[in-house]
């Protein structure tokens, strides 16, 4: 059962030590939201709060999130939500590329086992992972077809609250998100269960 499978990447990595961000941790924070989620929002990694509590996006940046998946009818119970990073990185910096190549199983773990259809990434080290060379500037907001898989890549919700003229741009790419994954569902190409996302990592193309 896939939620079996969940628990067991959560379990791992509550006692996880494959990296430095162990030591600081009080909470990790695996990810939260139902095992056959359609849809998979994908940030960069615990917080303040998020480390307190050992849920994602709990702190200012969550409470936007809620409202923006509020406005398009959907609510934090319908999604999974997960970060890059599983481990709370001091003072919120960056995580390095060691951490994110020591985290990013469990990752790799959760897409296939939630198989979800469409995934959207929040900020530029959640979008790295599928589109290395993309910039945010640019694609923001557009769905591409990366290894059999609908990626949207969008600003990280704590990148809106801190630049006011990012907001607009944040609601509207939302906005489009029912579309798409309405899209997504009736995309043959895309129902091909489960996908190997290590598999020709060149693939790519506009959806
Ligand atoms: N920002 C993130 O990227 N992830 C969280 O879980 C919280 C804030
Ligand atoms: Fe392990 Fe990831 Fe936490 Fe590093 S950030 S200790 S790899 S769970």
């Amino acid at each position: 059962m896939s939620v079996d499978v969940l628990a067991k990447i959560a379990q791992q990595v509550s006692v996880c030590e494959k990296c430095p961000l162990h030591h600081s941790r009080k909470n990790a924070v695996p990810g939260q939201g139902p095992a056959d989620a359609a849809i998979m929002f994908i940030g960069e990694g615990p917080g303040f709060h998020e480390n307190e509590q050992g849920l994602p996006f709990v702190g200012a940046a969550g409470k936007f999130l809620d409202d923006l998946l509020a406005k398009i009818g959907m609510q934090r119970s319908d999604v999974f939500i997960t970060n890059v990073v599983k481990c709370r990185p001091p003072g919120n910096r960056d995580p390095l590329a060691q951490e994110l190549e020591a985290c990013g199983d469990y990752l790799e773990r959760q897409i296939q086992t939630i198989n979800p259809q469409v995934i959207v990434t929040l900020g530029r080290f959640s979008m790295a992972r599928f589109l290395p060379d993309a910039k945010i500037s640019t694609v923001h907001g557009q769905s591409m077809q990366v290894r059999g898989r609908l990626v949207v890549p969008m600003y990280h919700p704590a990148a809106a609250l801190h630049q006011g003229s990012l907001r607009p741009v944040i609601e509207r790419d939302f906005s489009q998100l029912p579309g798409l994954i309405a899209k997504a569902a009736d995309a043959p190409e895309l129902h091909d269960a489960p996908r190997d996302d290590r598999q020709d990592p060149k693939q790519l193309s506009f959806f």
